[in-house]
C-alpha cells in the first residue's frame, strides 16, 4: 500500500498531555474507509514513522481524527506531534490498517489503559447499548481523553487512579459469562493483568513492546545464519544484534517502524527453517505454522533461517 499525504486540519487539546488531530485530503477528496480498530501509519515531517489508531467515526469520510499522548520518555514521535506538529502540516501516510478487528459476539467487555482507549472508542460507538462494557482507566480524570464524549453513552465506567485507585479487574471480568468478547487496549502490565485473569476470547492491542522472554533453550540467544533468498547473500547474525540488523546491511529499504515487535511493518515470509517469535503482531496459531515472522524482535530456533528478501 502506498503512501498519501494528508493535512492536519485541526488540532485540539483532548486531555492533558493527548492532542487530537484531524487529518484530511488536502483536495477535500474522500478518505479510503476504515472499521472500528484500525490504525494508520504516520510519517512525521522529521521522518519519524509512528502508529495511531483511528478514533473518530468511521461514516465521516472526510477526516481520520487521531489522539496523540505525549511521552517524554518515549522514542521522540510524540514529542514532535506535540511540539511541531499544527494546523496545515502535511503528513506521509499508509493504511488503515486493522489488526484488532471488531469479531462478532453476544457481549462485549472493553478494558482501557490511558491513551489505549483510541482504537476502542470507535469500536464501542458501533455497538448495540447494553451489549458491552467499557472500564477506563487513567492516571487522573483530567489525563483521560474523550472522557466526555464517553459520559453520554451507557455502560462506561470511568476509573482515575488517584481517586479510586486500579482498575478491579477481577471485579469486572469474575461474573463474566466466558462466551464474553474481551477487548483490551493500554499498557504492558494491564493487558497482562488481563490475560492473566481471562480465559475466554481475548483480543488485545499493544502500544509498546510485549516483554521479550530472554533466549529460551533451544532458541537462539547465541549467533545463526539467515539466507536472504531473492539477494543471494547470507548473513550472520551475532548474539546480541538483531535479526533486522543483520537483513539491513543487504537489502537497506527493507520495511520497518517500530522495531518492537508490535507494528506488524516488518512481517517477513520464511522459506526454511524454524523462526523463534517475540513480536506480538502473531497469533498463536500463525506462530506456530511459522510461514512468516517480525525480524524486528524475531530470531532462529535453529541454525539457519531462509527469508523471502
Ligand atoms: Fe514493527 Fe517489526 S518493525 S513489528
Amino acid at each position: 500500500m502506498s503512501v498519501f499525504q494528508l493535512t492536519v486540519r485541526s488540532v485540539v487539546r483532548e486531555a492533558e498531555g493527548v492532542l487530537g488531530l484531524l487529518l484530511a485530503d488536502p483536495a477535500g477528496a474522500d478518505l479510503p474507509p476504515w472499521e472500528p480498530g484500525a490504525h494508520l501509519e504516520v510519517t512525521l515531517p522529521s521522518g519519524a514513522v509512528r502508529h495511531y489508531s483511528l478514533c473518530g467515526d468511521p461514516g465521516d469520510r472526510g477526516a481520520y481524527r487521531l489522539g496523540v499522548l505525549r511521552e517524554p520518555a518515549g522514542r521522540g514521535g510524540s514529542e514532535e506531534v506535540h511540539a511541531s506538529v499544527g494546523p496545515g502540516t502535511v503528513l506521509g501516510v499508509r493504511g488503515p490498517f486493522n489488526r484488532f478487528p471488531l469479531v462478532p459476539a453476544e457481549r462485549y467487555l472493553f478494558v482501557a489503559g490511558g491513551i489505549g482507549i483510541t482504537p476502542l472508542l470507535p469500536m464501542v460507538r458501533s455497538l448495540p447499548p447494553g451489549s458491552w462494557s467499557l472500564l477506563y482507566g487513567g492516571r487522573s480524570l483530567a489525563s483521560m481523553a474523550y472522557r466526555e464524549e464517553l459520559a453520554g453513552l451507557p455502560g462506561v465506567t470511568l476509573v482515575p487512579q488517584d481517586t479510586e485507585g486500579l482498575l478491579d479487574l477481577d471485579a469486572a471480568l469474575g461474573g463474566l459469562p466466558p462466551s464474553t468478547a474481551v477487548y483490551c487496549c493500554g499498557p504492558e502490565g494491564l493487558l497482562r493483568a488481563v490475560e492473566e485473569r481471562w480465559e475466554g476470547p481475548l483480543h488485545m492491542e499493544r502500544f509498546g513492546a510485549a516483554v521479550v522472554p530472554a533466549a529460551d533453550s533451544g532458541g537462539s540467544g547465541g549467533g545463526f545464519e539467515v539466507e536472504l533468498r531473492r539477494s543471494g547473500r547470507t548473513v550472520r547474525v551475532e548474539p546480541g544484534r538483531s535479526l533486522l540488523d543483520a537483513v539491513r546491511e543487504v537489502v537497506p529499504g527493507v520495511a520497518y517502524s517500530c522495531e518492537e515487535g508490535w507494528c506488524g511493518t516488518c512481517e517477513t515470509k520464511v522459506l526454511a527453517g524454524t523462526p523463534e517469535h517475540h513480536d506480538s503482531v502473531l497469533g498463536e496459531e500463525e506462530k506456530a505454522a511459522g510461514a512468516s515472522m517480525m525480524i524486528c524482535v524475531g530470531r532462529s530456533r535453529g541454525p539457519r533461517l531462509v527469508l523471502d528478501l
